[in-house]
C-alpha cells in the first residue's frame, strides 16, 4: 500500500465523496469500477499511481492521521471535532452547511439551570458553552439528534443545518450560529513530505475546479 509512486485516497461514502471524485475523474485521475455499485472497496487508476478507498465520512480523519490514506475529504466537522494531526490543504467549498444552536419554536434559554445539549459533536458543542461559561449536560447521540428536544432529552441540539428542512419540518428553529463547515483535502503529514508532488498537482486540479 505505502508505494512511493502510488498515492492513497480515502473518499467520504456519500453524496460529498461522488462530488469529489468527480473532480479527480476531470482532472485526469479515474478508476475503472468504482460506479458499479458493488461490494469492492478499493479501486486504482489504469497507471496505478492512485488508489481510492471509499470510507465512513467521520473515519476518512483517522485513515489519513495513521497514514493508511495519504490524502482524503473531511468535513471541517469532523476536523474540529476530533483534532486529528493532519495538514488541511484546501478548502474545497462543497459541503456547505454550519454548525448551530437549535431547539423547539420559541425556546427561551433559562440560565439558572444546566442546559442539557443533544449532540453528535460533544467536542464542539463543549467548547463553544465553556467559551461563554455557560453550565451544560451533554448527551451524546448518534444520529437524528432533532428528536432529542422534541421528546425532552434535551433542551437544545448542536448539529449540522445545511438547507434547514430538518428543523422547519419538526418544529424546531436555530438560535445561534457556532461557525461554517465545508470539506477539506487533508493529508497525512509524513505523506506530505514524501509525496508531496502529487499531492501538489491534485491540489492544482481542485482550485481550476474551483474558479
Ligand atoms: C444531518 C444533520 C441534520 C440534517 C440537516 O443529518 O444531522 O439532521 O443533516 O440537514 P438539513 O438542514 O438540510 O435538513 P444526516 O442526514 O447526516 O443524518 P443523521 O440524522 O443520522 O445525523
Amino acid at each position: 500500500m505505502s508505494n512511493k509512486y502510488c498515492l492513497n485516497v480515502a473518499l467520504p461514502k456519500g453524496r460529498l465523496g461522488e462530488k469529489v471524485y468527480s473532480v479527480f475523474e476531470r482532472a485526469g485521475f479515474s478508476a475503472e469500477g468504482i460506479h458499479d455499485g458493488g461490494r469492492k472497496l478499493i479501486f486504482e487508476n489504469a497507471e496505478g499511481t492512485l488508489r481510492f478507498f471509499w470510507v465512513k465520512p467521520s473515519d476518512v480523519a483517522v485513515y489519513v492521521e495513521r497514514g493508511a490514506a495519504d490524502i482524503g475529504v473531511a468535513g471541517k466537522d469532523i476536523l474540529l471535532e476530533y483534532r486529528p494531526d493532519v495538514y488541511e490543504l484546501l478548502d474545497l467549498g462543497i459541503g456547505k452547511c454550519r454548525m448551530a444552536v437549535a431547539a423547539k419554536n420559541g425556546f427561551c434559554d433559562d440560565t439558572s439551570r444546566t442546559l442539557r445539549v443533544a449532540t453528535k459533536f460533544p467536542n464542539i458543542a463543549g467548547g463553544y458553552y465553556r467559551s461563554m461559561g455557560r453550565k451544560i449536560d451533554i448527551i451524546k447521540l448518534n444520529g437524528s439528534i432533532e428528536l432529542a428536544p422534541i421528546l425532552d432529552l434535551s433542551d437544545v441540539i448542536v448539529d449540522i443545518v445545511e438547507t434547514g428542512s430538518t428543523l422547519r419540518e419538526n418544529d424546531l428553529s436555530e438560535y445561534e450560529k457556532i461557525c461554517d463547515i465545508s470539506a477539506r483535502l487533508v493529508a497525512n503529514k509524513s505523506s506530505w513530505k514524501f509525496k508531496r508532488e502529487m499531492m501538489e498537482k491534485i491540489c492544482r486540479a481542485f482550485e481550476e475546479e474551483m474558479k
